[in-house]
């Protein structure tokens, strides 16, 4: 629709034009007589031409008055005298109208085409017989960064940047072919179109010539398809389906390797109890036993991300619960990197397993560590999340709704596309062989799948990077308080030793155990507890000890504790239940903890053990 103003103007030109045809009519009279109205039907013809019908009829009332009152028999008199002058005035109105009717059809188709074109979905690119650009639509001039204005005239090849979306190199458009030899043409690979100023897009190309009337190649027609979402689309539903496969196929191995485990440490265990402790064959039996050990961590961490496991789901307040691992993470994230945590304002609650939220935190922060050898951020923030129809389908397997969004992001090295790729396939690591397992991500993946959420990655290297966690937002009843946290009666302010050759594990326990107000001290193996503990004897309220270590193992190390010092507080932590440990069942449930343990587990079974008149049996 043309606004008032627009037509004032458009109107005000068309008298403009006509009073231009008078002069010229008046300087060429002696030429062009008798007819002396072709400049105003040549006026008629351009006003109707870029302004539409009614500016044609004004300039041909407006012609029909001067041509009579300028150039007819009687001068300078409206109205005729002869029936010439009538004839002649009749054929220039008639004519002049027919300008108007034919020319403005001509405009408006011109323009509904025009529109039509602009209002499709694709870039559209339209060039002459030589190959010079003549239109684009809107979509064009924003994927070839140049405006119509600009691009026309120039030849297609000189605006139009084509790469191998793979191989990254140029691609030539086979414009020659299509304009000489008339064929059409649709692209089989993945191209990346590439802008004036610089931003690519993945595209589809098609092309065809344009044939006039004869059947003549008047010039061809280019289409790009902005492929960028539909391939983000495909390529996660290829990952999920992997995913999927590849956890059903984790899930089944580790169960039937768990019970090849279970035979294995159960033999080597009887093995074990029947030799005697000066035996040299019960140092083989331990091996085994420590091998099993690491192979059933190996399976637990299969099947955390297969699914196989099912957590004990609670309705927590995310933001109290993130907040109470903080510092536990600061700790475990060494003095070098800033831990923030930015808890978002009304999020809601979720229903989750908080030893698996905990332990999928570590998992990130570990990462994050690793990729920050030099220090930097680490960041978690949460935000309410709506997820609409649109979004749930570009995440497989995950269902429009509210959720939480956990957001997990580090200043590190970042990750290449490679990396990203793989990155959540168990086993794919990036550390070389004995410094990762591979299962870090794995497992977190895994946790995330069986909360119903879902996880994304933004990563690139240089430019650290972002982990997004969706948990489903639960309906707040407002009847839970905020989950046991490793806060409150669990905490102490006691002296406690730690053996563990485990790096990560001894690690974890320091943290967990400092961040409750407990003062620790780190050892490796047996032998070098008891030369602390022998040291520190009197500060030392409680010992820590992994069972299976180097020199000198668990059993053997509280063996040697009690012996100095028969009040002496040991807490085992294994993979594998000994029996040697603790005179009676009960006993050994209270000194023992399973591996793999949450913090919280390991603080009530700390406390217990400390608040308990002595460990000895
Ligand atoms: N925050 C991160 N920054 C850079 N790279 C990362 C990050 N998180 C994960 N990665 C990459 O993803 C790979 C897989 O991570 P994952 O946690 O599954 O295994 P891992 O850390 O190598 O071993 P594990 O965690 O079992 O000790 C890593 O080897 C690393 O290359
Ligand atoms: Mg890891």
């Amino acid at each position: 629709m043309r606004t008032i103003k627009g037509r004032a103007l458009s109107y005000a030109i068309v008298c403009a034009l006509t009073a231009c045809a008078l002069v010229a009519s008046l300087l060429l009279k002696r030429i062009i007589e008798p007819n002396f109205f072709l400049p105003f039907t040549a006026v008629v013809l351009i006003a109707s031409w870029f302004y539409g019908r009614w500016a044609g009829l004004l300039s041909t009332l407006l012609g029909a008055i001067v041509v009579d009152f300028f150039f007819m028999n009687h001068r300078y008199v409206l109205g005729f005298t002869s029936w010439t002058d009538a004839a002649r005035l009749v054929t220039f109105v008639c004519s002049a109208l027919l300008v108007t009717f034919l020319v403005d059809q001509l405009r408006r188709s011109k323009l509904e085409l025009t529109a039509t074109l602009s209002s499709i979905g694709d870039a559209v690119v339209v060039v002459d017989c030589p190959g010079n650009i003549v239109f684009l639509n809107p979509v064009a001039e924003a994927m070839l960064g140049v405006p119509l204005q600009e691009a026309r005239r120039k030849p297609l090849t000189q605006v139009l940047q084509l790469t191998d979306e793979y191989t990254g190199a140029p691609i030539e458009t086979p414009i020659r072919q299509i304009l000489t030899e008339g064929i059409s043409f649709q692209s089989s690979t993945h191209k990346l179109l590439t802008s004036k100023h610089g931003h690519a897009t993945s595209i589809e190309e098609s092309a065809a010539p344009i044939r006039n009337g004869h059947g003549r190649i008047s010039g061809a027609i280019f289409v790009f398809r902005d492929t960028t979402s539909r391939r983000q689309v495909q390529d996660q539903v290829t990952q999920s389906q992997k995913m999927e496969a590849i956890g059903r196929l984790a899930g089944g191995v580790a169960g039937d390797f768990n019970n090849l485990l279970t035979v294995i440490t159960g033999y080597s265990e009887m093995l074990r109890s029947e030799m005697s402790a000066g035996n040299p064959l019960r140092r083989f039996a331990e091996e085994i036993l420590a091998a099993a050990e690491r192979a059933a961590g190996l399976t637990r961490q299969l099947l955390a991300f297969s699914r196989g496991q099912t957590g004990q789901t609670k309705l927590i307040d995310l933001n109290s619960a993130l907040a109470s691992m903080e510092t536990m993470l600061g700790r475990l994230m060494g003095e070098n990197i800033e831990v923030v945590f930015m808890p978002g304002p009304g999020i809601g609650k979720v229903k989750v397993d908080t030893a698996q939220l905990e332990q999928a935190l570590v998992n990130l922060a570990m990462n994050s560590r690793d990729a920050m050898p030099k220090g930097g951020r680490f960041t978690i923030e949460t935000v309410d999340a709506e997820i609409n129809g649109d979004q749930a389908a570009k995440r497989p397997g995950m269902k429009p709704g509210h959720y939480v969004m956990i957001v997990v992001s580090d200043t590190g090295t970042g990750m290449d596309a490679e990396t990203r790729a793989h990155l959540f396939e168990p086993f794919f690591t990036t550390k070389g062989r004995g410094k990762g397992s591979g299962l870090g991500l794995s497992i977190v993946y895994g946790i995330v799948q069986q909360s119903r959420g879902s996880i994304n990655v933004y990563s690139e290297p240089g430019a650290g990077t972002i982990f997004e966690i969706y948990l489903p937002r639960e309906k707040d009843t407002g009847l839970l308080p905020l989950p046991p946290t490793l806060a409150g009666k669990k905490r102490g302010s006691e002296t406690i030793l730690i053996a563990d050759d485990e790096d990560g594990v001894r690690k974890l326990v320091h943290a967990v155990l400092a961040t409750n107000g407990y003062t620790v001290m780190e050892t490796k193996d047996g032998r070098e507890a008891l030369s602390v503990f022998e040291a520190n004897r009197a500060k030392i309220d409680m010992i820590v000890t992994d069972v299976v270590m180097p020199h000198m193992n668990g059993l053997e190390l509280g063996d040697r504790l009690h012996s100095l010092s028969p009040k002496a507080k040991v807490l085992y932590i294994s993979g594998y239940r000994d029996a040697t440990i603790g005179a009676t069942e009960q006993e050994r449930e209270r000194i023992f903890l399973h591996k793999p343990f949450t913090p919280d587990a390991l603080l009530s079974k700390v406390r217990d053990i400390l608040d308990s008149p002595s460990s000895v049996d």
